[in-house]
């Protein structure tokens, strides 16, 4: 049985504490909530008690697991107060805002000796698992280009705080940070990034990338992020090889889109894609980490595969900020 402690049920938070209340052997044990009013709400819904604060929690209930489900830049506080009281910890993606607080959560997991976990979904999406898995199998020869999208409206959140470039990263730091992390599952390390964003320009609430990426291998992708869609959400896949081409089209899995302008408004949250599975790819996920937990196996995605992947986002801000294409240094 594990006993898990939510902090932060917005967006994601809610779709993490209904894959626990799903789950057999698993007890949410309290949910901690900046706001009371929505967190009463939460804790009624999913079962169980509102804390407003992580240390009230661990007063109160027993807990195995905190998962961390607040904004990217309230990462690293949490992660450290986990660790430190001897909680194995579950982060969302990206798991920090610099590599700095990245690198600390790491050090701060391992000096306690807790497990560390960050939320890259993407690995657990059966389309994109398949893809890797046929690229594993050599289905397309060798892999020359990739074309990624992915994207929709701009994301609404507690506090407004996707629009803050400071907070968020704008979407190339916390959306497209998906496909740099399959990219790099599928092909390795990547030497070199070039981006050209929206960033910085006033165009109210509207945001858009173009990533090129070099991978140590040779292989190039380019990785375009959209948040200026009227509404909402898809992605696209096409890896080109000498032996063929694999494609992944999201819209054709849902195949009819009805995309209106004056919903904005109404919209709530980031998108989140929805699964027809039984299991959705956030519950396959959270099972394998709790799994890893009780088996100690390495997880399909590492901390360190994590803090890559946000190593690769923050060269493509820098690359768009100044303009030049940013060379990464080859740790692994
Ligand atoms: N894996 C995915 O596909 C995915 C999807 C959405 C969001 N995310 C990530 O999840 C994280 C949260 O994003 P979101 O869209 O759910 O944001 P959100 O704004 O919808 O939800 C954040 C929640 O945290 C609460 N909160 C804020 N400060 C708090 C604090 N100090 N203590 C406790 N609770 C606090 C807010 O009240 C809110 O309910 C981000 O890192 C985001 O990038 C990942």
């Amino acid at each position: 049985m594990f006993r898990v402690g939510l902090v932060g049920c917005g967006t994601i938070g809610s779709v993490h504490a209904q894959g626990y209340t799903r789950m057999e052997d698993v007890e949410l044990a309290g949910i901690v909530e900046v706001r009371e009013d929505h967190g009463r709400a939460m804790a009624q819904l999913f079962h169980t008690t509102w804390y407003p604060t992580i240390e009230a929690l661990f007063e109160e209930a027993e807990v195995d697991v905190i998962d961390i489900c607040v904004p990217t830049y309230l990462h690293r506080g949490y992660v450290e107060t986990a660790a430190r009281a001897g909680k194995h910890v579950i982060c969302e993606k990206p798991m920090a805002r610099t590599l700095a607080d990245a690198q600390a959560m790491i050090d701060v997991c391992e000096e306690n000796g807790v497990r560390l976990f960050i939320a890259q979904v993407l690995r657990f999406f059966p389309q994109y698992r398949k893809a890797y898995e046929l690229l594993q199998a050599g289905a397309v020869g060798q892999v020359g280009t990739v074309r990624t999208t992915r994207g929709g409206v701009f994301p609404t959140s507690w506090n407004d705080w996707y629009a803050s470039a400071e907070n968020s990263g704008t979407l190339i730091v916390d959306m497209i940070i998906h496909d740099f992390d399959f990219l790099r599952w599928c092909f390795g390390d990547v030497r070199r990034v070039y981006a050209k964003s929206l960033r910085g320009r006033d165009l109210n609430r509207l945001d858009h990338a173009f990533v090129s990426l070099r991978f140590e291998n040779g292989v190039i992708a380019h990785v375009e992020g959209t948040w200026a869609y009227p509404s909402g959400f898809q992605t696209r896949l096409e890896i080109a090889g000498t032996g063929g081409v694999l494609e992944h089209v999201g819209d054709e899995e849902m195949p009819i889109h009805l995309s209106l302008r004056e919903r904005i408004g109404r919209s709530e949250g980031v998108a989140v894609p929805e699964s027809p599975l039984a299991k959705d790819p956030y519950q396959l996920e959270l099972e394998h980490f709790l799994a890893c937990i009780q088996s100690g196996a390495e997880p399909i995605v590492t901390a360190r595969d994590a803090y890559e992947a946000l190593r690769i986002s923050l060269a493509a801000l820098e690359s768009a900020a100044t303009g030049r294409p940013i060379e990464l240094e080859v740790r692994s």
